[in-house]
């Protein structure tokens, strides 16, 4: 081993240090509580056999839409060119596809435009909705000329037909986009398709449409074009039909979207989410509004964590929306994930509506604008009959069977009162789950209800902008509590990318998670990777899993045959669990040899990532063991504890503890002996091996500083191809290598010389 490669290790062993540190003290104290109690990478993920990635074809890619049939145990995936049809018990089968390019002079012409020909000049499905129990309605971009037509896929769920029915090719003009990056949403109802698009090439002239689908005129209702106050730069995130109350004339479509809000300051124009809403039997006015909706109407949708003197943080982007239902078809749960970003401040944030706040809204006061230089305000005015929003219903009022017979008044006030005067607020006025500081934003969600032993829970998948999933259960607490834990963060592709879209099977216990580069198909559970101990498996806290006496596994809420250990509210192992006795903290003493001015290092890995660590020593004299404080020369990292520039004092009994919720156990023991320098051959340079090694990076009185990492250290990193953390955890393996090797040497020679040393910590 040449000397030169032996410092260059150091000194990459310590730049490893040195970026733990950094991203510790870097990332705020909301990121590192929040930490999951399993981290799983994608190699974790594929050993384990809970998760398998399909590429569809090498010649696909933007695996954007998805359409799930549980009953018939199908997935449609929609790509560039192709959709694909996947087996959902079995993704490995090769899944049948139908390629469905762009025509050849939509492409010239996209490319001729200036657009991307990989990435914007080819046939993206954007749109796969259920229309009968035969046919799926399918829409792609068609390289800037939406298409659309119908999939036959036949009655046969073993052997599903899976043909494009050329024939039936029509326009997807206010049904997709144009262009495969535009946030957008639709929803198929009644054969009508109500969408969130824009309708040119340029992606400015966007609205709310609803298209019949079914016979050859194109009808269309949509939003007025060009009014400010309708709609203001819309990006479509999510939409719904839901019904209002018993009758179905009162049956709406509700859309999520953001915008840039006219009501905001008028010189500092900012982004609002809206919650808006059309009547289903909305056919537009008869003088005017003809062709345009007269129900729309639309409310702020808000999510923010209250602080001192009304100085909230505001999470206003949203990113998407899920809908969890309940046994009320008419009270679906509303789940949202926002985001903000800002110089300053980066986060994500997860807020839950009820339909009764997004309705009350509705019908609370209508905001109102004088005039150009006038400033929004609540509408003190009168309303007129029937109030504006309202659908029309012959059995609720015979003069108006059809919104064509709505009055002028009520028309002429439609056309300048959508925005609505209240805000929607989310339940207990704050964000079910919070991330801020983390590398990365929450992109997507969805919901799973889960029977547990003590209740029901809702289990929250987030995807993010780096193709991870965390798994997150919100615990109700006292008064409108809650807590929210993170289960478990999976890395579902090899490379960090976007997560596009997410479908939850609870019939097949399976998430399916979609990018750029393919689908994957993710086990909800993987309770055997908490531990071996039912207190591991009691402090996980996962509503899937519980301790059957033997090992940690499925939970299922019909089986009464044994008694099976879970405590999701509490965690608590000591009222679950029999076997933590002293058996527990039986850990095995390690002994260590250390060098005096040297730095050494003690392992302690805890299981989980929630557990905070303490580390204690006991002197060879002392009466009692103390708490080692993170300082200076004792580092906190997170595989260990770093000791820097060894005294002959520190030698003793070294426990690591693992605390967590009321729980503690101690994890590793160490007796660590210390070796003064006059036993060593040659005397260390000033300074000790730490700081000398820092050397290369700059020394200084705390060479561990944050501030002392070079740009260029970085840059050698980023150039070997793996990510800070891979790098770290070779290094480490190497570094424990050759610490044991030193042990051994320094245990050998410490024998021979039996007599001299006389500094045994241990006091016997
Ligand atoms: C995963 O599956 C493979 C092949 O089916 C099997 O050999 C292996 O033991 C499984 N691993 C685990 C951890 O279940
Ligand atoms: C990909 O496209 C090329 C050329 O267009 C074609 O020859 C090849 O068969 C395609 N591969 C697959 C897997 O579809
Ligand atoms: C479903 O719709 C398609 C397309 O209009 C039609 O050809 C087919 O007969 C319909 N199937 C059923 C079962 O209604
Ligand atoms: C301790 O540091 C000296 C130089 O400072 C070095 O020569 C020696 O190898 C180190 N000892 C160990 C065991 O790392």
């Amino acid at each position: 081993m040449g000397f030169l490669t032996a410092l260059s290790r150091r000194r990459t062993l310590l730049l490893c240090l040195l970026i733990q540190l950094l991203q510790v003290t870097s990332w705020s104290s909301a990121w590192t509580q929040g930490a999951p109690r399993l981290r799983l990478s994608f190699r974790d993920l594929q050993t384990s056999n809970s998760s398998t990635v399909i590429i569809g074809s090498i010649n696909s890619s933007s695996y954007q839409a998805l359409l799930l049939d549980e009953d018939r145990g199908w997935l449609l995936a929609g790509a560039k060119n192709h959709i694909f049809l996947f087996h959902s018990d079995n993704l490995n089968e090769s899944p049948d596809k139908i390629y469905w390019p762009a025509a050849k002079d939509h492409v010239e012409h996209c490319k001729l435009a200036g657009k991307n020909a990989e990435t914007e000049c080819a046939n993206f499905i954007r749109l796969l909705q259920h229309f009968n129990k035969t046919h799926v309605y399918a829409c792609g971009t068609g390289a800037f000329h939406p298409v659309c037509t119908y999939i036959d896929l036949g009655l046969s769920s073993e052997e599903p037909t899976f043909l494009l029915i050329p024939h039936l090719v029509e326009s997807g003009r206010g049904k997709c986009p144009y262009s495969p990056l535009e946030p957008f949403t639709a929803v198929l109802t009644d054969e009508k398709l109500y969408a969130g698009t824009s309708v040119d090439f340029m992606g400015t002239n966007a609205a709310l449409f609803r298209t019949a689908i079914q016979g050859s005129r194109q009808h269309y209702i949509r939003t007025e074009a060009n009014q400010d106050h309708w709609l203001n730069d819309p990006k479509f995130i999510g939409s719904y039909s839901i019904p209002d109350t018993h009758s179905p004339d009162d049956d709406k479509v509700y859309f999520f979207f953001k915008e840039t809000a006219v009501e905001s300051n008028q010189w500092d124009k900012r982004i609002y989410t809206r919650v808006a809403r059309v009547c289903k039997n909305d056919v537009g006015g008869k003088r005017s509004l003809i062709n345009r909706w007269t129900t729309f109407l639309k409310a702020r949708l808000v999510c923010s964590v209250p602080g001192p003197e009304d100085r909230d943080t505001y999470f206003d982007e949203l990113e998407d929306i899920f809908l969890l239902e309940t046994r009320d078809e008419q009270n679906p749960l509303v789940f949202g994930v926002f985001s903000a970003s800002s110089a300053v401040f980066k986060g994500s944030a997860v807020c839950v509506y009820s339909m009764a706040s997004i309705r009350a809204a509705f019908k609370g006061p209508f905001a109102h604008k004088e005039g150009l230089d006038y400033r929004w305000v609540e509408y003190k005015g009168r309303i007129p009959y029937p109030r504006p929003g309202t659908c029309p219903s012959e059995t609720y009022d015979p003069l108006h069977k059809s919104t064509q017979d709505f009055p002028d008044d009520v028309i002429s006030f439609m056309r300048g009162h959508q925005l609505m005067w209240e805000v929607v607020h989310p339940l207990n006025r704050k964000p079910v789950f919070v991330r801020t500081g983390a590398p990365y934003l929450l992109k997507k969600v969805v919901v799973d209800r889960v029977e547990a032993d003590d209740g029901q829970y809702n289990v929250l998948y987030l995807a993010t902008d780096e193709g991870k999933v965390l798994k997150v259960i919100s615990i109700p607490k006292e008064s409108w509590q809650s807590e929210a834990i993170v289960l478990e963060e999976l890395s579902v592709f090899q490379k960090p990318t976007p997560i596009l879209n997410m479908k939850l099977s609870t019939k097949r216990q399976q998430l399916y998670v979609s990018s750029v580069s393919g689908v994957a198909q993710v086990s909800l559970h993987r309770c055997d990777l908490y531990g071996k101990a039912c207190a591991d498996c009691c402090l996980a806290r996962d509503p899937y899993c519980a301790w059957d006496g033997s090992s940690c596994s499925r939970y299922f809420p019909t089986n009464k045959r044994r008694a099976r250990r879970q405590d999701v509210k509490h965690g608590d192992p000591k009222s679950q669990c029999h076997d933590i006795g002293d058996g527990f903290d039986d850990v095995e003493e390690k002994v260590i040899y250390g060098v005096e001015t040297n730095s050494t290092y003690l392992e302690c890995v805890p299981r989980s990532q929630q557990t905070s660590i303490r580390w204690t020593v006991q002197h060879p004299r002392a009466d009692h063991s103390h708490e080692l404080k993170n300082d200076d020369r004792f580092v906190y990292m997170e595989h260990g504890i770093l000791i820097h520039q060894l005294e002959t004092r520190d030698a003793g009994i070294y426990s690591c503890m693992a605390e967590e919720l009321s729980f503690s156990h101690t994890i590793a023991r160490y007796s660590l002996r210390v070796i003064e320098h006059e036993h060593i051959g040659a005397p260390p340079s000033r300074g000790g091996a730490a700081s000398r090694v820092v050397g290369g990076v700059r020394q200084g009185p705390t060479p561990f500083g944050p501030s002392h990492l070079h740009y260029k250290d970085y840059m050698q990193l980023s150039i070997s191809g793996m990510s800070a953390d891979e790098y770290c955890d070779q290094i480490w393996h190497r570094t424990k290598r050759r610490q044991k090797m030193h042990n051994l040497k320094w245990k050998q020679a410490l024998e021979n010389r039996k007599g001299r040393v006389r500094r045994h910590p241990r006091t016997e």
